[in-house]
């Protein structure tokens, strides 16, 4: 006999329990993980959350850079993946040998790094940033020290435009954010000239010159509630949308789309590799389990600790 979506939800509530473990969940998760997690959040949200945990385990529903700032944060913890593939684009597309090579070129710089990166990069940056607070962090630093920024190259050039501050940009980007169609949010705006458009920085600047506000996803997700708008073009991975409708029933969201807009290419792969199913299976058996060297922990959250002196 097949478990029914029920009996999964239950026996995962009994084993959270059971195993004195906390679910920590991303917004760009599938609805039913949304529900059944214990906190929701941004990155830096996410980041915080992790580091106050007194649970003995946690189960971190997002990628894998995510959990891993979990275990970073809060090694005392056990730190458990639905699917140890779910990765990241932005930290796949920096790897440390290459990074820290970047790095010498560019001697005397601070090095400003996307939370969206491994923990090995993390250990070689001065200071991590999340999309809610880059800009704040970046306008802190002494205007005559020079910047490198990584691996997101949009989001750096936002906050290089935010900031009116050259940086120094590793050559990164997200999958899903940079398919979004400039072509298809300017028909959606002709179709719907009253909707606010809100958009994710991490997308390419030609679509953040269309967007009424920019922000985090938590910042997409406060902006839906207090603007007066009725209707809103959300420029990001459409799993925030469940969040929306959840806090302000009344609204309408229309989710931006890619050039093709028969594919799914604005759902994040990584995101959507987790499943109730692996959620199950992972509180049962105690795997898949993140792991950390403890000298690059260590480096690691000498960074994010400084980050989150800044975001208090
Ligand atoms: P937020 O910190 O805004 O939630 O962003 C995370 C992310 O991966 C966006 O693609
Ligand atoms: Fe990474 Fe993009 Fe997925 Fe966010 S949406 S986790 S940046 S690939």
């Amino acid at each position: 006999m097949t478990a029914t979506a029920t009996d999964i939800e239950s026996e995962i509530k009994r084993l959270k329990q059971e195993t004195d473990t906390v679910i920590l969940a991303h917004y760009y998760q599938e609805d039913e993980i949304q529900d059944i997690a214990d906190f929701i959040g941004d990155s830096l949200d996410l980041a915080r959350k992790a580091q106050s945990v007194t649970h003995s385990q946690i189960l971190f529903a997002g990628v894998h850079f995510m959990a891993e700032t979990a275990k970073i944060l809060n090694p005392s913890k056990r730190v458990l993946v639905p699917d140890m593939d779910a990765g990241c684009s932005l930290a796949e597309s920096c790897p440390p040998n290459l990074f820290a090579t970047f790095k010498a070129n560019h001697p005397d710089h601070i090095v400003v790094t996307y939370i969206n990166c491994t923990a090995e990069i993390k250990a070689m940056s001065d200071i991590i940033v999340t999309s809610s607070n880059a800009v704040d962090i970046v306008n802190s630093i002494p205007r005559e020290k020079p910047i490198i920024f990584a691996p997101d190259r949009y989001l750096g050039a936002w906050v290089m435009k935010q900031t009116n501050r050259p940086m120094v940009l590793w050559n990164g980007s997200c999958i899903v954010h940079e398919t979004f169609s400039h072509k298809q949010l300017v028909k959606l705006k002709v179709r719907y000239p009253d909707a606010r458009v809100i958009a994710h920085p991490e997308c390419p600047e030609s679509i953040l010159n269309e967007a009424d506000f920019v922000g985090s996803t938590k910042k997409l997700l406060n902006d839906v509630v207090v603007q007066p708008h009725q209707m809103f073009i959300v420029v990001t991975e459409p799993g925030i949308i469940h969040q929306m409708k959840k806090n302000a029933p009344d609204k309408t969201f229309i989710p931006a789309l890619s050039e093709d807009e028969t594919c799914s290419c604005n759902t994040c792969p990584f995101m959507k590799l987790n499943t109730m199913e692996k959620i199950q299976q992972a509180l049962r058996t105690g795997k898949p389990e993140v792991i950390l060297q403890e000298d690059i922990r260590q480096q690691a959250e000498r960074a994010l600790l400084a980050m989150l002196e800044h975001s208090r």
